[in-house]
């Protein structure tokens, strides 16, 4: 899984799991997912460029920086949303894409409904944002559709990512990197991450 990174820290690792015990309340929900999406921005962020300027401070002339790259975040609805505001709060000037999807219960398979992007995506670095990659079906869409739009430069944002999901996208698309909190073991019958966290966008918004 040449394409994966998994983020160390003990912050991390502490937030994963508060975000899987059942007894994590929605409201805390969405609280530790900022955070733990916060943290992971450091890490995902890293290779931006940079563009200097010239400022004085109280005492002299220096060099100051700007992010040179434009930077569009794409979460996957629903619970993409969860980590949104975390990535708006260090790069406020992004733009931002919305791709609908959700997985059919049977077949597993992603069905979209929804795509909003803004222009640019071919000379933007695209942060696609999904807490779980399970099968991997809805990323690689996802992504799939992002190249239809011509974007060139994507990475994955996930929480939990599981062996299955990784390799797919691996296969599908190696260009991509994935970035995770944590790899866990295997999908279950009904194609649930475990031990996983449950369905991210139910706890997320409460709807069961
Ligand atoms: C979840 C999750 C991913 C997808 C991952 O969304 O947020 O988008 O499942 O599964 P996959 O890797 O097997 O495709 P879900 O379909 O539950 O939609 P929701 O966020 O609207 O609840
Ligand atoms: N989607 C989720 O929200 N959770 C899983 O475990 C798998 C897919």
């Amino acid at each position: 899984m040449r394409n994966l990174q998994v983020i160390e820290h003990p912050l991390i690792k502490r937030d994963i799991s508060l975000l899987r015990d059942k007894s994590t309340t929605s409201e805390d929900f969405r609280i530790v997912m900022r955070r733990l999406a916060s943290l992971m921005v450091y890490e995902v962020t890293k290779d931006l460029r940079l563009s200097s300027y010239p400022i004085e401070t109280p005492l002299e002339r220096t060099e100051g920086y700007n992010i040179a790259d434009e930077v569009i975040l794409v979460p996957v609805l629903r619970a993409g949303l969860g980590m949104l505001e975390a990535y708006l709060n260090f790069i406020p000037n992004a733009k931002v894409g919305h791709i609908g999807l959700y997985r059919d219960e049977t077949t597993l398979k992603p069905v979209d409904y929804y795509a909003k992007f803004p222009p640019n995506l071919s000379k933007s670095v695209v942060i696609l944002i999904d807490p779980m990659l399970a099968t991997g079906g809805s990323a690689s869409a996802a992504v799939r559709y992002l190249k239809e739009r011509e974007a060139k430069n994507i990475r994955l944002n996930c929480v939990v990512a599981a062996p299955e999901g990784v390799q797919l996208l691996e296969r599908e698309h190696p260009d991509v990197k994935v970035f995770a909190a944590v790899l866990d073991r295997a999908l279950n019958k009904n194609g649930y991450i475990m031990p996983g966290l449950g369905d991210a966008g139910d706890r997320i918004f409460g709807t069961k």
